[in-house]
């Protein structure tokens, strides 16, 4: 790849999202982010990196923003797509306890929005670039324990949509990376999370970064550790 790299990040207002802007920048990226709304920590980011940051507006639910987003950037090239955007809900609860409101929602934003925003986006990111949507270990079937298991559930149907996205573009020439970043101290992950934002987000970049020009589909941890489905 020749001259400046581009990522696109979205969900980037705060937390890991955030985070792998910056640490983007940081590397001599040029990094285009979206937040839903305004965001502060990104604007002050693009005082810092006026000419390397460009801030949009998508929210992921609404396929409209996406669409206009990919309208906006066409001609473009993004070497690095990331799906960052998430929520959690009832991080406790069962299905006898939580708002099925709150079900539905995870798996609107944590598992059908970041897939169709890959549908709608991919032909921005050339032959040997990198699409990546932010997944979790709690998103193995395999390994579950229990645990946040709604919003688990949601992930391991971003596993499995991604696993259908793979099988439907298998002509394409895309590293397609279901990321898990460890548990992290976010608004998401809780003050009891075991990892700050820096011990785990140049980690993913890294591990990002030695999957280019790897065609296929894998479920890693931010060592590039393959974890089980
Ligand atoms: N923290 C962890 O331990 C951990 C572990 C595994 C995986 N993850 C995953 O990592 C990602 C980031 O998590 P985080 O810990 O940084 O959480 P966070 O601090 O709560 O940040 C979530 C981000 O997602 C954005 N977002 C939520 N709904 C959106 C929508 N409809 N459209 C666009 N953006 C939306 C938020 O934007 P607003 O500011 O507009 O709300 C915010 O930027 C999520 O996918 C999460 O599931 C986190």
């Amino acid at each position: 790849m020749t001259g400046q790299s581009t990522a696109l990040v979205v969900g980037a207002s705060r937390g890991l999202g955030l985070a792998l802007v910056e640490e983007w920048l940081g590397r001599g990226w040029r990094v285009i982010a979206t937040a839903r709304g305004r965001s502060d920590p990104l604007e002050k980011l693009a005082t810092r990196f006026p000419s390397s940051l460009e801030v949009e507006v998508v929210d992921i639910n609404d396929a409209g923003t996406v669409r206009a987003l990919r309208e906006r950037l066409g001609g473009r090239r993004v070497d690095v797509l990331f799906i960052n955007a998430g929520i959690a809900r009832d991080i406790e609860a069962s299905p006898v306890g939580a708002r099925e409101t709150d079900f539905l929602d995870m798996m609107l934003t944590n598992a059908f929005s970041p897939v169709r925003a890959v549908e709608i986006l991919r032909d921005l990111v050339p032959t040997g670039g990198t699409i990546a949507i932010m997944s979790s270990e709690l998103g193995s079937i395999a390994n579950a324990t229990g645990s946040w298991q709604l919003y688990a559930s949601s992930k391991a149907a971003l596993n499995m949509l991604m696993k259908g996205y793979a099988a439907k573009h298998a002509d394409d020439r895309h590293a397609l990376l279901l990321v898990a970043p460890g548990w992290v101290r976010t608004e998401m992950g809780g003050s009891d999370a075991i990892l700050s934002v820096e011990q785990s987000i140049p980690l993913v970049v890294d591990m990002v970064d030695a999957n280019r020009g790897k065609a296929g589909l894998r479920y890693v941890d931010r060592f590039n550790n393959p974890l089980p489905w």
